[in-house]
C-alpha cells in the first residue's frame, strides 16, 4: 500500500486528541499515525509552517450534472472544491432532470467515481421539486442520498412539507428546507429595503424566509422532527432558530460565506454576480450571521456553490441568474471575514458538516479515512477570475484581497490538489 507522510503541520483536532506540530503517517486510504519520528514513507510532504484541518465537508452545493454541464459538471464542481479544501460536497438535487429517482441518483454516483472530492447526493424531496408528490426516499437514501431538499424550489404547502419531513424520518434521514415563501418574493431580485428602492429593483422582503423558517421549526417542535435550515440569511431568521434550539427543537443550519462576507450596498452597481438567493442582506444581518455562527447557532459553513455561464450572468440585474460560485473562496472569506479561530474553523467547516450528514469526518486520527485540509493562514491575496477552475467565474469577490489559502487537499489518502501559489 502507498505511504505517505505529511511532515511538521500545525494540525488542529477540536474533536481528536492529537494536535499540535505533528507529522501524519498514511497508508493507503487511512491515517496510519500521528506524530513524531514516524518512519519514511513513499512520498513525504512538507506542510511546516501550515496548517492541517480534518478536510473540510461543504453540505450545500450545485454541481449542475446531469443536465447543465455547461454551467459546471462533476469532475469540474469537485475540483473546484478541492481547490477550495472541500473534501466531500453534498451536491443539491435541482439538476436537469433533478435527483428524484434511482437512475439519476446512480448516474451522480458513478461520475462521482473519479472526482476530486467525495460526492453525497441530496435526494429532491418531492419528484421533479415540483412540490405535489413525495420521491422514493427509501430507496434513494439506501443508495446514499444524505438527506432530502426542496432547494431551489421550495415546498409551498405545510402539509406537503410535514408528509417530506415525516418520510425522510422514516428512513432516518431528514429535509434541508430551502427557505423561501414564493408569494412574498414576488418578482423580487435583490434584499427589499433603501438600496432596492434606491435602484429600483424589486425587493425580495426577509418575511420570505423568515415566515418558512417559523413554519418549518414549527412543524419540527409540534411533530418531533428533524429539520436543516439552509443558507440563513437573516437576523429574524436566526433569531427564530435559536429561540427553536434554546427549547430543544431538532434544527440545524447552515449560512454561507456570501453573508458574512457581503450586503445589499454591494449590488449597487448592478453588477449581477451579487445576485443570489436568499439575496445579499443588510449589515445587520452580516452581523447577526457572524454573531450566530460564532456562537454555535448556526452550526456550519455552506458554500451553496451555484456556477452559472456569463451569459446567465453578465446581463441586466433583473433578468440574471441567482447564484455565488463559492466553492475556492469559502475558506478565505471565513478566515478574512469571520475568524482566525482555528477550532472554530474546523467546527463549521468539518466537525459539525460531517455530524449533520453522518458522515466520517471532523476529526483526525488513526484509523480514519485520510481526509485532510492543509492551508496557509498567513497567505495574502487578491482573487482573480483567472485563478477560478469552477466553470462558473460568477463571484462578486473577484478583485477583493483575502487571506488564507488552501494549499493542499488530500482524499482518501490521495493528492487531488497541491497550489496555492498560482492564486498569489
Ligand atoms: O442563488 C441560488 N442559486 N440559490 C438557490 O437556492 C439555488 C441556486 C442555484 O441553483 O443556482
Amino acid at each position: 500500500m502507498k505511504t505517505l507522510k505529511l511532515c511538521g503541520g500545525e494540525v488542529v483536532n477540536p474533536d481528536g486528541e492529537k494536535k499540535g506540530r505533528l507529522d501524519i503517517f498514511i497508508e493507503g486510504d487511512r491515517i496510519k499515525s500521528i506524530g513524531t519520528d514516524l518512519g519514511s514513507a513513499d512520498e513525504t510532504i512538507d506542510v511546516s509552517g501550515k496548517t492541517v484541518f480534518p478536510g473540510f465537508i461543504d453540505i450545500h452545493c450545485h454541481l449542475r450534472e446531469p443536465g447543465q454541464e455547461y454551467k459546471e459538471d462533476i469532475m469540474s464542481g469537485t475540483y473546484a472544491a478541492a481547490k477550495g479544501g472541500f473534501t466531500a460536497v453534498c451536491c443539491m438535487p435541482n439538476t436537469v432532470p433533478a435527483i428524484d429517482n434511482a437512475s439519476v441518483c446512480a448516474l451522480v454516483l458513478s461520475k462521482a467515481q473519479n472526482a476530486s472530492a467525495k460526492v453525497y447526493p441530496v435526494g429532491a424531496a418531492t419528484k421533479e421539486l415540483k412540490g405535489k408528490e413525495l420521491t422514493e426516499m427509501g430507496e434513494l437514501a439506501a443508495m446514499g442520498c444524505v438527506a432530502f431538499s426542496d432547494d431551489g424550489r421550495p415546498i409551498g404547502s405545510g402539509a406537503m412539507m410535514l408528509a417530506a419531513m415525516q418520510y425522510a424520518q422514516t428512513y432516518g434521514s431528514f429535509i434541508m428546507a430551502h427557505e423561501e415563501c414564493l408569494d412574498l418574493k414576488g418578482t423580487g431580485v435583490m434584499n427589499e429595503g433603501l438600496n432596492s428602492t434606491i435602484l429600483g429593483l424589486p425587493g425580495i422582503p426577509r418575511a420570505a424566509e423568515e415566515t418558512m423558517i417559523a413554519r418549518d421549526l414549527i412543524l419540527a417542535e409540534s411533530y418531533g422532527l428533524r429539520v436543516h435550515i439552509q443558507h440563513v440569511s437573516t437576523r429574524g431568521g436566526i433569531t427564530l432558530i435559536r429561540a427553536a434550539k434554546q427549547r430543544g427543537v431538532s434544527v440545524t443550519c447552515e449560512s454561507a460565506p456570501h453573508y458574512f462576507s457581503a450586503d445589499d450596498s454591494w449590488c449597487s452597481g448592478y453588477d449581477a454576480r451579487t445576485k443570489v438567493n436568499p439575496p445579499l442582506r443588510t449589515p445587520d444581518d452580516v452581523a447577526a450571521v457572524k454573531e450566530a455562527l460564532l456562537d454555535g447557532t448556526i452550526d456550519a459553513i455552506a458554500t451553496d456553490h451555484a456556477p452559472h455561464h456569463k451569459d446567465e450572468k453578465n446581463i441586466e440585474y433583473a433578468l440574471a441568474a441567482f447564484g455565488i460560485s463559492g466553492f475556492e473562496t469559502a475558506f478565505s472569506l471565513a478566515v478574512t471575514n469571520l475568524t482566525q479561530d482555528n477550532d472554530k474553523l474546523a467546527a463549521l467547516f468539518s466537525v459539525n458538516p460531517s455530524r449533520i450528514i453522518g458522515k466520517p469526518g471532523g476529526v483526525i486520527k488513526e484509523g480514519v479515512p485520510a481526509d485532510l485540509t492543509i492551508a496557509d493562514m498567513e497567505a495574502e491575496y487578491t482573487l482573480t477570475e483567472q485563478s477560478l477552475v469552477s466553470k462558473g467565474k460568477n463571484s462578486p469577490f473577484i478583485g477583493h484581497a483575502l487571506r488564507g489559502l488552501v494549499t493542499h487537499t488530500i482524499v482518501d489518502g490521495r493528492l487531488v490538489y497541491s497550489g496555492g501559489a498560482s492564486c498569489k
